[in-house]
């Protein structure tokens, strides 16, 4: 899908999962990137799907907030019939702690949910759809080696398999009904809006409120962690230039234990490493995620910007300033507001 110019009407994109962490972030990205475009943000506001993400941008004409479920046939129809451009789904239960104490609903909104979308994608004649995958369909590396878009996918937990198992579908859709797809799979992220239940938020914020830090096993699992707004730069590119069928690493080139990163956070808080308290280890826990991204930077030349020293200080700067958005969502209070605003979830 080639780029708007300043002087058409600009295109119309479906960001499916749009109050969640990235989702948001990629809204703004957008906005501020492509001010022509329109973007319809459809999000089922579970319990990690925020508004409070998009309110500097709520009152823009050229954002849409449908509050809808990728999986509802109808709701997406009916989106799709208005003409829209591309579909960029970030839309997902994405905590795999979550997916272990039950499985059931990463297969309803992941798989059925995409697969929904990849329906009617292609019914509507979409030109281009966008699957946000993870690198964790490729299961875990030991001490060495990299992923690259060849490795073998060997999903651990119950959400990196349904997330396999929706990159599959789209690939099915891509050889049997010609659609045109392109997956991204990406490492870690950490940036502002990400919910306080995700590593690097957790240990701000239970930093910053004196609590212990729990940290899995001997904080030795290795992930490359890359700067939410550098993802957003990374599917720009591939939005707009990706090649029909081919799938994307997008990675950091930042690998770090889990323990260096909880010292980083205490350290530039000025919190004593005494805070840290060692847990049972999560089940199935993956050991070391490293991408490969030489074919992102070769064929569409992006690569990260933000340095992971960079980051986590805009990171950290930004959960100290914005408390009160992380103490609603940890105090409750945020759920009751949802539900009192916008009913049954
Ligand atoms: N966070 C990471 O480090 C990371 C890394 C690589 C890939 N990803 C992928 O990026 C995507 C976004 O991740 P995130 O961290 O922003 O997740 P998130 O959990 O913060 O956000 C997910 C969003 O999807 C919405 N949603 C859930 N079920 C829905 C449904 N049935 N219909 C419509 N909306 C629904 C939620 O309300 C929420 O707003 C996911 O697909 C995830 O697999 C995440």
């Amino acid at each position: 899908m080639a780029e708007g110019t300043g002087t058409d009407k600009g295109k119309t994109i479906l960001v499916t999962g749009g109050c969640g962490f990235i989702g948001s972030n990629f809204i703004h990205y957008m906005l501020a990137r492509y001010p022509q475009y329109r973007i319809i943000n459809l999000d089922i506001l579970s319990y990690c799907g925020n508004l409070d993400n998009l309110c500097e941008v709520a009152d823009r004409p050229t954002v849409t907030f449908v509050k809808g479920d990728i999986a509802d046939r109808e709701t997406v129809r009916r989106i799709l019939g208005k003409g829209v451009d591309a579909i960029v789904n970030f839309a997902a239960e994405s905590h795999v702690d979550r997916s272990i104490e039950d499985p059931n609903l990463f297969l309803r909104t992941n798989v059925l949910g995409t697969q929904v979308l990849l329906d009617e994608a292609r019914e509507a004649a979409v030109s281009r759809f966008v699957q946000i995958s993870t690198d964790e369909v490729y299961g875990s590396l030991g001490a060495s080696g990299v992923f690259t878009e060849d490795t073998p996918l060997k999903p651990n937990s119950p959400y990196a398999a349904s997330k396999a198992a929706a990159d599959l579908m789209v690939r099915a859709y891509i050889e049997t009904y010609g659609i045109d797809a392109v997956i991204t799979r990406c490492s870690n992220n950490y940036g502002r809006y990400q919910f306080p239940e995700k590593l690097i938020p957790l240990m701000i914020s239970n930093a910053l409120e004196d609590r212990e830090l729990p940290v899995y096993g001997d904080g030795l699992n290795v992930r490359d962690w890359i700067y939410v707004e550098d993802h957003c730069q990374a599917i720009d590119a591939i939005l707009h230039r990706g090649v029909k069928g081919e799938i994307y690493n997008i990675g950091g080139a930042s690998e770090r234990t889990n323990l260096d990163v909880v010292k980083a956070i205490l350290h530039t808080l000025g919190k004593p490493e005494t805070l840290i308290r060692f847990v049972k280890d999560r089940l199935g826990h993956d050991r070391r995620y490293a991408m490969d991204f030489s074919k992102l930077k070769n064929e569409l030349g992006w690569e990260p910007n933000v340095t992971f020293e960079q980051g986590i200080q805009q990171t950290i700067a930004w959960y100290v300033e914005h408390r009160p958005w992380w103490e609603r969502i940890k105090s409750g209070e945020y759920l009751e507001y949802y539900e009192r605003m916008y009913g049954n979830r």
